[in-house]
């Protein structure tokens, strides 16, 4: 596990899928046997990895990514470095024989996503991208309502998602400095965008045309020692997304919004039938028997409480972490051979879109979004 010091590696991967899958005794594969994931931490800097083995009681843990590679017994190699390291740690497991596993995006161009792609299928090793949002509570109960027929022919889609985070001067910022430079592979497109695309193409349709205006709202902030910096990355972008299907989907993204939601991601979804807002957790849904005729009046006060007449979809099940519920799948697919769609070329996918997006926005055209072939 390459990058387990970082926000992602840590508190999801490490912490919330692979020592949590250990918590539960493993992970029972259903035919009497118990796959144990014992993990190697992986890093740059020693001093980090052995405290964080320390305290959490793992064995192994090195600095050289080159011996643990070499070493036989590591059957899986994840990254969830800083984005422009992964291209490179991820050729080099693929050359070692290693099956993938990694955050998104996978590269920081196409060319450079699409060829790990190739190289993990010529190689025959099992590949993966994390892809979480599809398995968080929220998107899971909007997903239910579509495969159930509840929207009738779905219009559109208009997601809200981000927060403020602090230029780092007078409050440290929340997020890593290396976001906000595109040098160092920042930027909200290219962060935001892969999961965009996975998002409206398993829910609602695939992305066919991208139209999107990315901006630098805050121009400085201060990095993690103090130090004023350029900020170089867009850190808002403003996407309009044609779907198969007809839908259109515009979705905005922002580190320097502040939020008026219920929940850090928000998308309202509009069809003949009813209309849903899902979160990350909760979703609420207004039927076309139960949708109130507002009648435009600026001389009046608002006469109704609209978000009082919406309804809590119930959960009807345990959500599990959604990063450990796909942990478990790219297990299971890794020794069991079960089917497993969430992989390189999907998120080669991802890379395509914000691509095409920082495209779109740098010439002011709308693009469409062609289908990859490796
Ligand atoms: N799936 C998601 O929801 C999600 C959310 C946030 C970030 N991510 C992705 O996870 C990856 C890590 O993001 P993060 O927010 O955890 O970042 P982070 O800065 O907190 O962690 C980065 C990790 O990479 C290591 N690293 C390796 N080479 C580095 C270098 N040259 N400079 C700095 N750090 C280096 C760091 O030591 C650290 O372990 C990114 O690719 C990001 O796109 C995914």
């Amino acid at each position: 596990m390459n990058g387990v010091t970082g926000r992602m590696g840590y508190r999801q991967h490490l912490v919330r899928s692979i020592l949590s899958l250990q918590q539960q005794g493993g992970l029972d594969l259903g035919d009497g046997t118990t796959l144990w994931p014992e993990p190697v931490l992986v890093g740059r800097r020693e001093h980090a990895l052995r405290a964080m083995a320390e305290q959490h009681g793992i064995e192994h843990w090195s600095t050289d990514l080159d011996a643990v590679l070499a070493d036989p017994s590591v059957e899986v190699y994840f990254d969830a470095q800083v984005t422009s390291a992964r291209e490179s740690a991820v050729r080099q497991a693929i050359a070692a024989g290693k099956h993938i596993y990694c955050e998104k995006p996978t590269a920081t161009s196409l060319d450079g996503a699409l060829e790990l792609a190739r190289l993990a299928v010529a190689a025959g090793v099992k590949h993966g991208v994390v892809q979480d949002k599809l398995f968080l509570p929220g998107l899971q109960k909007l997903k239910r309502l579509v495969d159930g027929g509840f929207f009738g022919r779905i219009l559109s889609i208009r997601g809200e998602f981000g927060y403020w985070v602090f230029e780092g001067d007078w409050q440290s910022a929340q997020r890593p400095s290396w976001n906000y430079r595109s040098e160092d592979g920042g930027g909200i497109v290219a962060d935001m965008f892969p999961h965009w695309e996975y998002l409206l193409h398993e829910t609602f349709g695939r992305v066919r045309t991208v139209q999107a205006l990315a901006a630098t709202h805050v121009p400085q902030r201060w990095d993690e020692g103090g130090k004023p910096y350029d900020a170089t990355a867009d850190d808002a972008a403003y996407g309009i997304f044609e779907l198969d299907g007809g839908a259109v989907a515009q979705i905005n993204s922002s580190w320097t919004v502040r939020v008026n939601r219920d929940e850090l991601v928000e998308f309202q979804v509009d069809g003949t039938h009813g209309s849903a807002v899902a979160g990350l957790r909760n979703c609420r849904v207004q039927h076309r028997s139960a949708t109130p005729k507002p009648v435009w009046n600026p001389d009046l006060p608002a006469t109704e409480a609209f978000r009082d007449q919406w309804q809590e979809v119930p959960d009807n099940t345990d959500f599990d972490n959604g990063f450990k519920a796909q942990w478990e799948l790219f297990l299971r697919h890794v020794v069991l051979d079960e089917p497993w769609r969430w992989d390189l070329t999907a998120g080669a996918r991802g890379v395509q879109l914000a691509e095409l997006g920082l495209r779109s926005s740098a010439e002011g055209r709308r693009f469409d979004v062609p289908e990859l072939s490796l």
